[in-house]
């Protein structure tokens, strides 16, 4: 069996968003070159132990079709980050596939032209860029280190050298007294600079959030949502997943893995990797210097799988999921999802609609009343 994706999670942040629930560390400028160093140093450690992981498992690299360099910040690894990577691919003998798709998280006022330049010599041919939003005052909310200016700074680099990048942008932000966001203003502007594809996420932070009392109500956030979808939709972007829209051809090939339940190897701190074949979701563990295996039964599997399908434009089979039986008892709420406008079939497949998208954990919990197969 073979591997052909990779996600690579750097751990390092300027300064820690207060919403924001991934595993990070803030480091100061001047300690950048320590603070990495040791990160580098544990991704070789550990991709030795990862190795031997997959020996376990049967399972060997085949060139990469995808390569992901999330976090944190990976943008601010810069150009000594690329040159690691090169040499770490080069010594682990991880080859690049020619149709491969590189891409790298880059955070507006974290980045430098000479670190990217270094990046796209590796191989890097897609970028996600944290906007977030492109109001002042949303991202005062949001505690981002950046400027509003920072992001049209990142954006019009982004776009002059027509690169292809996808844009972060949040809905769901804490409301402020007598002032209202305007998202169809803020989305004209990002269309001014071209992205061919753009991720939507709805805030839900966790713990210690300072502004939770503030947070729209549940009706406003799907008015907010549906107002980018139809948005999105109008200007030529596929809504092919629930939190991604593409112009035709730029869907992350990288993720469509994840939501095809395909392998995909992970390496740094808290990062997921899947082995398909044999069902087994892995994560470097910092403190034990292993990486944790958890082992999903052939129902997990199928309930997950399930799950990540209906979230795209791929939609799911049914009868691949559910006895004839079920089925039958599934007919009637899948004819009432479509004539809310839920959801379509086609092809012996259930679609949802980004009003199905917003309200799916509802659907799948009306669902999964009539069955026993997942
Ligand atoms: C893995 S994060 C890191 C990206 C990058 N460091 C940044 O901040 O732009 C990827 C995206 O997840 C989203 N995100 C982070 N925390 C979130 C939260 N609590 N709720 C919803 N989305 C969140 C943000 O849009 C962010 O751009
Ligand atoms: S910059 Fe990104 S990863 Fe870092 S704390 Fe902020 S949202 Fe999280």
């Amino acid at each position: 069996m073979g591997i052909s994706s990779l996600y690579i999670h750097f751990p390092f942040c300027r300064h820690l968003c207060n919403y924001c629930d991934f595993y990070k560390t803030r480091v100061e400028s001047s300690d950048y070159r320590m603070a990495f160093n040791g990160f580098q140093s544990e991704l070789t450690q550990s991709f030795a132990i990862h190795q031997h992981f997959l020996e376990q498992n049967d399972i060997s690299w085949e060139p990469l079709e995808t390569l992901y360099l999330g976090g944190g910040t990976p943008s601010l690894w810069g150009r000594e980050g690329a040159e690691f990577l090169k040499s770490f691919l080069n010594a682990n003998q991880l080859v690049l596939a020619e149709n491969l798709e590189m891409t790298l998280e880059v955070n507006p006022g974290s980045w430098t032209e000479e670190g990217i330049k270094a990046f796209q010599k590796l191989g890097v041919n897609r970028y996600s860029l944290g906007v977030q939003a492109l109001d002042s005052k949303m991202l005062g909310q949001l505690d981002r280190v950046h400027s509003l200016e920072d992001v049209h700074q990142t954006l019009g680099f982004f776009n002059k050298l027509k690169l292809n990048f996808s844009v972060d942008f949040m809905l769901g932000l804490p409301v402020i007294a007598s002032y209202q966001r305007d998202i169809a203003a803020e989305l004209e502007k990002i269309m001014s600079y071209n992205p061919p594809h753009l991720s939507l996420y709805i805030l839900t932070p966790k713990g210690n959030y300072p502004h939770t009392e503030f947070l729209p109500e549940n009706e406003q956030l799907e008015r907010e949502y549906l107002e980018v979808s139809e948005f999105l939709e109008k200007r030529g972007y596929l809504h092919y997943e629930v939190s991604n829209f593409a112009r035709p051809g730029r869907e992350s090939r990288h993720n469509l893995k994840y939501w095809r339940s395909e392998s995909v190897a992970a390496l740094g701190p808290s990062a997921t990797g899947y082995l398909a074949d044999s069902r087994l979701r892995y994560k470097w563990k910092v403190s034990e210097l292993e990486f944790v295996p958890e082992q999903l039964s052939e129902k997990e599997a199928k309930l997950e799988n399930f799950y990540l399908r209906l979230r795209t434009f791929e939609g799911v089979i049914l009868e691949e999921f559910f006895t004839s039986a079920e089925l039958l008892k599934i007919a009637p709420i899948v004819s009432k999802w479509q004539r809310q406008g839920w959801c379509e079939t086609r092809q012996n497949k259930l679609i949802l609609r980004p009003s199905g998208y917003i309200r799916m954990d509802g659907l799948l919990e009306e669902l999964f009343q009539y069955t026993n197969s997942l």
